[in-house]
């Protein structure tokens, strides 16, 4: 998750590229760079963390008059944090800004005769473009070339010395804009830098690909030119960086089907999973996992533990950071430690971890934010990809850890080898659906915020489900505290009457999960013995349940990580769909904060 910033034009040039790069900080700051050529003269600056390094290094820096530029904050995917990493990237005579992941970036590679400096996968983009310059003598041809030999998701912006005042860009997968006022061209990956520069603007669509000038944008899809299809510009800063959604809670809540895919991108393959963070070595001698994490991050790994025990049969403990730090843990030189978190700070995380390599056991992190203090300890890290989340409720760095955890659950089968080949794929197949389970569509959406009304007061929710579906109904529950303030438990369905079931009463909202392919009969009994005794029952199933009060029906999967995927999203849904009747600040909920960096 990045954000590029693009322009052509005679006015300020540097301001227009660091204050459009200020409005993407939010996606990612671990470097920031730009590169401005004037005639055939470049300038290219590039620093480490926040953007305000990059602006310290600028500060002499006054082009005048007219020029191309492009500049790029990066979210580090391929690749440390480091300068030589930072966008953009050079070729001999050419500079790229990208957003996305190449997937093919290796096999390009091995095809080039170029020097390669970064560890990037952005890099193969300058050199691929200057061979084909090279063969085809021709800019344009040779960036369309270039493009068609990318696999994977981007927006790219390219300026060279073949062809200067030029701008080639293209999208596939990542968002790209284009906006004009009167000579002037703009580029951004979302609307806020072009807030107040471009009156109108185009959207890219996937396969979309061009040049641009001064005054002037060629458009192609595929290999057709077409007409652009300008509109005027939004005006509201805020508004643009919601993305029109009402609170980031909500963008993040559907942005969940794309960021997964980053997710899975280079480690997901038809038939098996690879992670280049591992490797034999260092899993060879583990026999046993110890997961740590708080909050949410807890629940991912709760799950982790059911999906590693089911399919790589190694026995898993999943433990609340604050207790797990001083409780005197037996640990063995035999467990791999995995250490989740979506910031990289959480306190009691981070000292967990540090118990465990003081143990001297081997340490994994698996983490949204690049060079936080967890992925900077721990031996190796498998970052999840979700980009920045802003809403202090977790979404998608929930669901990509999830989907780590899944993807490390099949690694270990493969190695252990506790799966035969065939099932190996038939659950690389089910994590190829997985952006589908995750997409919201309106019609749910709908359905969720009108059911919501009638979950506004009463004295309690219980949110249940069996197996992996448990800790999802703590992951709900845990939602709506947060957000809605309202009490909320999330309980094992099967425990219900060993106690809790004395609470039922009309009063009390049961919502259960029922998943048609994890123990559903089990779970529809304990729904059953919840409903005799008059609990309002919300049930989210695939499966009619005439017993239900209200009933989300959601879709018809084969494999049961899809259902817990969909869910996921129904159950993010309600709490925020509540939270918002009860007039409650969605992203910013009382007494909360995104990070917990104090014990
Ligand atoms: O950054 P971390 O994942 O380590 O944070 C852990 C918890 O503080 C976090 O998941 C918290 O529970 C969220 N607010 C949940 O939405």
């Amino acid at each position: 998750m990045c954000g590029i910033v693009g322009y052509i034009g005679s006015n300020n040039i540097k301001d227009f590229l660091l204050e459009g790069l200020k409005e993407l900080e939010y996606r990612g700051y671990d470097s920031a760079g730009i590169a401005v050529l004037q005639d055939s003269e470049l300038s290219i600056f590039k620093a480490v963390g926040k953007l305000e390094n990059l602006v310290r290094k600028t500060k002499d820096f006054h082009p005048q008059g007219f020029g191309v530029g492009i500049g790029h904050t990066r979210w580090a995917t391929h690749g440390k944090p480091t300068e030589l990493n930072a966008h953009p990237h050079m070729g001999e005579f050419s500079y790229v800004v990208h957003n996305g992941i190449i997937e093919n970036y290796k096999e390009i590679k091995k095809e080039l005769d170029a020097k390669f400096v970064s560890q990037t996968d952005t890099e193969v983009i300058v050199h691929l473009f200057e061979k084909n310059l090279e063969e085809l003598q021709e800019p344009q041809k040779a960036f369309k070339a270039t493009i068609d030999a990318l696999k994977g998701a981007y927006a790219i912006l390219l300026i060279t010395k073949a062809a200067p005042g030029k701008i080639f860009f293209a999208k596939h997968g990542s968002p790209l804009i284009v906006g004009r006022n009167g000579e002037e061209i703009y580029f951004a990956s979302s609307d806020a830098p072009l807030i107040g520069h471009a009156k109108e603007v185009h959207y890219l669509e996937d396969g979309q690909w061009g040049v641009a000038k001064a005054g002037s944008v060629r458009l192609f899809q595929d290999d057709e030119e077409i007409t652009p299809e300008y509109k005027p510009l939004t005006l509201n800063k805020e508004l643009a960086q919601k993305g029109g959604y009402r609170f980031f809670m909500e963008k993040e809540i559907y942005e969940q089907s794309d960021v997964i895919t980053e997710t899975m991108m280079g480690r997901l393959q038809e038939d098996h999973i690879e992670f280049e963070e591992l490797d034999e070595d260092f899993i060879q001698g583990i026999n046993q996992i110890k997961i740590c994490a708080c909050g949410t991050s807890y629940h991912a790994g709760l799950s982790g533990a059911y999906l590693l025990e089911k399919l790589a049969r190694i026995p898993v403990t999943c433990e609340i950071a604050s207790e797990f730090r001083y409780k005197d843990p037996v640990l063995t030189s035999d467990t791999l430690f995995i250490v989740i978190s979506q910031s990289g700070e959480t306190a009691d995380t981070l000292e967990a971890l540090k118990m465990a390599k003081n143990a001297g056991l081997k340490t994994l992190s698996i983490c949204n934010v690049d060079n936080s203090s967890i992925v900077r300890l721990a031996d190796r890290t498998i970052l999840t990809r979700a980009g920045i989340e802003k809403g202090v409720a977790s979404t998608k760095a929930f669901t990509t850890q999830v989907m780590v955890l899944w993807m490390l659950a099949l690694y270990f089968a493969q190695l252990r080898q506790t799966l035969a080949s065939e099932a190996v794929v038939a659950e690389c197949k089910a994590m190829a659906h997985t952006p589908a389970a995750l997409k919201v569509h309106s019609s749910m959406h709908e359905r969720i915020r009108r059911l919501s009304k009638r979950y506004l007061h009463g004295h309690g929710f219980f949110f249940i489900g069996r197996d992996i579906f448990f800790p999802l109904a703590l992951e709900g529950a845990l939602k709506l505290k947060e957000i809605s303030y309202l009490h909320a438990e999330g309980y094992p369905a099967g425990e219900m009457k060993h106690g809790p079931i004395a609470l039922a009463d009309p009063e009390l909202f049961t919502i259960a999960l029922m998943p048609r392919h994890l123990l559903y009969d089990k779970i529809k009994s304990n729904v059953e013995e919840l409903s005799a005794r008059d609990s309002t029952i919300c049930a989210i199933s695939p499966v009619e349940f005439e017993l239900a009060d209200d009933f989300i029906k959601t879709a018809s999967y084969e494999h049961f990580m899809l259902e817990y995927y969909e869910m996921a999203v129904v159950l993010q849904l309600l709490a925020m769909e509540i939270a918002i009747r009860l007039g409650n600040d969605v992203d910013m909920p009382r007494n909360l904060a995104k990070s917990v960096t104090v014990e």
